[in-house]
């Protein structure tokens, strides 16, 4: 499926005030994880209150122990410092990476703001080497503008 045909089902997820923001996130995550092939996990970190660190919020894919990530520790603690796409080829070129899984190859994370801050993220695992491009950057920075619209 085309990114520009996804937007308007992200949108329309997101509108749903009948649900929680944090199962609407969800939806989110098994909207990408079910129609993107290569996005093998999804999930949303957001900063845990005033502490210097990620705290995993909701997530589609194989169960990970990283719940916690301190700011500047692996690539989601980099974004959370950098406010910066970072983009992963390959995550074995990587000192500063957190692996989750030996299967995964390939990470893509993108900072989510809201007036102007970097609250979070989102954060996605795949097990093919090298699939993102300057497409999939463009279309997580409109989930992420969408998404920051539903936040407090
Ligand atoms: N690989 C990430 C850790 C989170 S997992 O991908 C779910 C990192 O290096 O920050």
């Amino acid at each position: 499926m085309l990114f520009e045909d996804l937007k308007p089902k992200v949108v329309d997820i997101l509108k749903n005030e009948s649900n929680s923001v944090t199962d609407r996130l969800h939806q989110i995550c098994q909207l990408l994880n079910k129609t993107i092939t290569y996005y093998d996990w999804v999930g949303f970190y957001f900063k845990n209150g005033d502490k210097e660190e990620l705290k995993l919020r909701t997530y589609v894919g194989e169960e990970t122990d990283h719940t916690i990530i301190p700011f500047g520790k692996g690539i989601c603690g980099q974004v959370a410092v950098s406010n910066e796409n970072f983009v992963v080829p390959d995550v074995q070129a990587q000192d500063n990476y957190i692996a989750c899984s030996f299967t995964v190859k390939s990470e893509i994370v993108i900072p989510l703001f809201k007036n102007g801050e970097n609250i979070g993220q989102i954060d996605i695992d795949s097990e093919t080497p090298d699939p993102f491009t300057e497409k999939d950057e463009r279309f997580l920075e409109f989930v992420n503008q969408e998404v920051a619209k539903i936040l407090e």
